[in-house]
């Protein structure tokens, strides 16, 4: 059974410092890219966290435009609105991506970055997303799958260990591999996929590598004992890591998936 992710306080600051390193600043240009969003728009940003991609999208639709940002958790709601308060034309609202609280054709573009592999019920998630976008509106959804995951390591049956107790901190840890299949049954036609890579060849301090590294180490060291995990191993998985580092031989790369569709 899978023990997902506390969004509370101290996530949502591990989740900001994170998502300002450059392969997220970087994912957040191509979403942008993708989406193109135009002044006068109406946007829905479904799991909105910090708000940064939802302060990128209330810029770019302006004072004429609309950007609602909807996420389930209080502690994201709070860094969200603080990011927003200078932006009249968003607003941020709390709610569940599988039962949004908007009536059907509300948006031109309803957008979730990392959001819908961490839901249960994803289907109805995916069908919410597609009743709530005006025909003809635009929906990117962008999740990671870990199986992507390469990463060099002196004990690769212990790394195994540690992302399978990993893979455990979200409800599909694959969704992006039954996603497009997923988008065409609710009635989109999906446009274009791309891949998002979080890639650190080397060692690099501040970088999604670094900051992921950390996040697992704290829920293997909480959650490892469901998978005969000892805190004692995972301390060595990270060490590992950091001696790696150490002599020039750092290698992380895990792929996101962005799929853009219209309805
Ligand atoms: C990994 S963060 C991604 C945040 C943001 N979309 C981004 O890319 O910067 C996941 C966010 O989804 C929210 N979330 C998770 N499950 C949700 C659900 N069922 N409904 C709404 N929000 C949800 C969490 O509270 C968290 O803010």
């Amino acid at each position: 059974m899978s023990q997902m992710l506390d969004f509370d306080d101290n996530a949502a600051r591990a989740l900001e410092a994170m998502y300002t390193t450059p392969d997220v600043v970087g994912q957040r240009a191509k979403v942008i890219e993708m989406l193109a969003p135009a002044p006068g728009e109406h946007v829905l940003d479904i799991g909105v966290g910090p708000g940064l991609l939802a302060h990128d999208l209330a810029r770019l639709v302006g004072e004429a435009g609309r950007l609602v940002g909807l996420d389930a958790a209080a502690a994201m709601l709070k860094v969200a609105r603080t990011r927003l308060a200078a932006m009249p034309q968003a607003e941020c609202v709390e709610g569940d991506a599988a039962d949004l609280r908007f009536p059907d054709a509300s948006f031109d573009i309803a957008v979730s970055t990392q959001v819908h592999e961490y839901v249960a019920d994803i289907d109805k998630a995916v069908g919410e997303l597609h009743r709530v976008l005006k025909p003809g509106g635009r929906a990117l959804i962008l999740d990671t799958d870990w199986r992507s995951v390469v990463w060099h390591c002196s004990d690769q049956a212990l790394m195994d260990r540690v992302l399978k107790c990993w893979d455990d901190h979200l409800a599909d840890p694959h969704l992006p591999a039954t996603l497009g299949a997923r988008m065409r049954r609710a009635g989109f036609r999906v446009l274009r996929v791309e891949i998002v890579p979080m890639l650190s060849p080397q060692w690099q301090p501040v970088s999604y590598a670094a900051g992921i590294m950390k996040s697992i180490r704290g829920y293997a060291m909480a959650n490892g004992e469901r998978h005969g995990l000892a805190q004692a191993e995972v301390q060595a998985w990270y060490d590992d890591q950091l001696r790696l580092a150490e002599r020039g031989e750092f290698f992380f790369s895990v792929n996101r998936y962005a799929f853009l569709a219209v309805r």
